[in-house]
């Protein structure tokens, strides 16, 4: 959700900047700008549209300067223009943003009434009017700032350049994040440590409220009461090699093709192979004595937790109130004394995944987060966290992020299910065997890639696509069709096997096809019954089973897929892979932006 970026250094900042916004594309990428400093002026060059362009503004007019921001937009305020985009310059201050100026309103009308005329659509303008506002009554560049940003509401992030002799940058965070890097006689600051891996391994993360000061020499930190503060210098494990492409095509195609090691990664912290016992972390609440749970997440990430629900109902007897993030705070929902929270998310920065959890931490609840980014807001505020090894994921659409969460979640289940007397060892032997051996058939189910892009290449025909499933595959199927839709752009639904005959059912003709996932558990008659009502319409049924499943139904289905025969505790894992191979390999077949689908962005940092 709009990547920030700010250097002062030694070398022509313009170019560095350019490639640390490369590295924050993902966080949106539908115009982007920078400024620098130059002998006491500020310039910039801005585009619409992806990074490139912006890239070729600069190669005609280069900027010079070795100060300097840059931005990378994904709009909330405003369409999606070249003047609407970053950086905003007002009186002598250039200012980059990310988040939202929740009193944007009242602060334009404040200043147009005093005079000041607005260029742009966007929320952000306000802030370089503010800023330059308090410098014209004679605020030192400082204190103008540190006023203008004590006048907003809302979350933001925010990077400052202000025209004059002595060069500093001047950045504010207050619900969303920012991280300051250390190089030699070269500072930066970034939306995340991400942007600055190639240039720096020691980074900063600056607190909610924190206002800082950079120049050359390091970075000057005031708390949001505005004493002078010291946040910890960390060494992060990002290095630039770790976010490209290798031999693949997409970051998306990547990141598929990494879940077998990834998936293994994460395993292995809760349970060594061969040891058939699942070990936990000490967690913010007791397993055995916890009464219930809320899961909550957003997206992908909310399939997570309507899997996990079932694996905590159903093999610990914990009963999980399963909660999109969006919706969790505006219910009222009603908390049982003692009842624990469970966040999932692969950035830790989801607007709000974040706030449901402040919601529950307010309220005295032990909060859990399940995260992919350990330096990230939601990690940092959780009670404590399980990490889910998944590396960087870059491709917007997440997939390795999704399937180490399930793993993490199934590991906390089962170890939930033990401590609360559910489990014999002999069953938990099994379940973690199975567990041990979902990187291997992931590899196996990969290795049929040819037959996925085949049909994908069919699929990529359809105007509207239905996905069905019972049980944790309802929740597959609500992932498969979310992937088809954000990466294909063809619309996709999933339902409730059992619910298509209430409605649904009228849809199906012999043009819409019907994917069906159907691993043999003790579900699979009905989903066989419910796969039979649609081949009795003329549904074009796709389906995912087993070997046996896929003989025993080939002659209502259109297309199948035999996948490995696994414990149905761990389908959802194995039977996530199919679904994200035939969205990936139908959007490759349209020829849509795969890592940057359109309207999109990787980090929602915005409600
Ligand atoms: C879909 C997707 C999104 C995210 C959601 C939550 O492919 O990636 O639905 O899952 O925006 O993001 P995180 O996990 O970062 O909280």
């Amino acid at each position: 959700m709009c990547g920030i970026v700010g250097i002062i250094g030694v070398e022509e900042a313009a170019p560095l900047l350019l490639e640390a916004l490369r590295r924050l594309e993902y966080r949106g990428y539908d115009s982007a700008g920078i400024a620098t400093l130059v002998e006491g002026r500020i310039e910039r060059r801005r585009a619409a549209g992806k990074l490139d362009n912006l890239a070729r503004e600069l190669a005609a007019e280069p900027l010079r300067g070795t100060i300097g921001i840059g931005h990378t937009r994904w709009a909330t305020h405003g369409r999606a223009t070249r003047n609407n985009a970053h950086p905003h310059l007002s009186g002598g201050v250039a200012v980059v943003h990310n988040g939202i100026i929740e009193n944007f309103q009242n602060l334009r009308a404040e200043l147009e009434a005093a005079g000041r005329r607005f260029e742009t659509d966007t929320d952000t303008e306000v802030v370089p009017h503010l800023v330059a506002q308090y410098l014209a009554s004679g605020a030192e560049p400082v204190e103008a700032a540190r006023r203008a940003v004590g006048r907003l509401e809302g979350a933001f992030a925010l990077a400052m350049l202000v025209t004059g002799t002595q060069e500093f940058l001047l950045v504010a965070r207050r619900g969303s994040p920012l991280a300051i890097g250390y190089g030699e006689g070269e500072m930066y600051v970034g939306s995340d440590a991400l942007a600055l891996a190639p240039l720096t391994t020691r980074i900063q993360y600056l607190e909610e409220g924190d206002f800082a000061i950079l120049d050359r020499e390091g970075a000057r930190i005031l708390d949001a009461e505005g004493r002078p503060v010291e946040r910890p210098i960390i060494r992060t494990a990002l290095s630039g090699a770790m976010i490209g492409k290798g031999n693949h095509r997409h970051f998306m195609e990547k990141e598929i093709f990494e879940q077998p090691s990834v998936l293994g990664d994460t395993l292995r912290a809760f349970a060594d192979p061969g040891d058939h016992r699942i070990s936990l972390p000490e967690l913010p609440f007791a397993l055995d004595a916890v009464p219930r749970l809320a899961a909550v997440a957003c997206g992908t990430a909310s399939y997570a937790c309507l899997i996990a629900k079932y694996w905590f109902e159903g093999l610990a007897g914990l009963a999980v109130d399963w909660d999109i993030g969006s919706e969790f705070r505006y219910r009222a929902p009603v908390l049982q004394p003692g009842q624990a929270g469970i966040f999932v998310s692969q950035s830790g920065e989801t607007a709000d995944t974040l706030a449901a959890l402040r919601y529950m931490k307010e309220r005295g609840h032990p909060c859990l987060a399940i995260v992919n980014v350990p330096e990230s807001s939601l990690a940092r505020e959780a009670d404590s966290i399980l990490r889910t090894l998944a590396g960087p994921e870059i491709g917007v659409a997440s997939t390795k992020a999704f399937t180490t969460q399930l793993a993490t979640l199934a590991c906390l289940a089962i170890g939930t299910a033990r401590v609360r007397g559910r489990l014999t060892p002999e069953r938990e032997a099994e379940l973690t065997r199975a567990l041990d051996e979902v990187p291997a058939r992931v590899l196996q189910i990969l290795q049929q890639q040819r037959l996925f892009r085949e049909i994908a290449e069919e699929l990529a025909n359809a105007r509207d696509v239905l996905y069905i499933g019972r049980g944790t595959s309802h929740a597959v199927a609500m992932e498969g069709a979310l992937k088809l839709k954000e990466i294909s752009y063809i619309h996709a639904e999933a339902y409730a096997a059992g619910e298509l005959k209430h409605g649904p059912i009228a849809l199906i003709d012999e043009t819409v096809p019907v994917i069906v996932v159907a691993p043999r558990d003790a579900l699979f008659e009905k989903t066989t019954g419910n796969l039979q009502e649609v081949a009795a319409r003329g549904g074009r049924i796709i389906l995912f089973s087993d070997a046996e499943g896929c003989g025993q139904l080939a002659p209502y289905c259109w297309r199948s897929v035999a996948l490995p025969a696994c414990d149905p505790f761990v389908s959802p894992i194995l039977y996530t892979i199919p679904v994200q191979l035939l969205a990936y390999y139908t959007a490759v077949s349209k020829g849509t932006d795969v890592d940057q689908p359109r309207n999109l962005a990787k980090s929602v940092t915005v409600e």
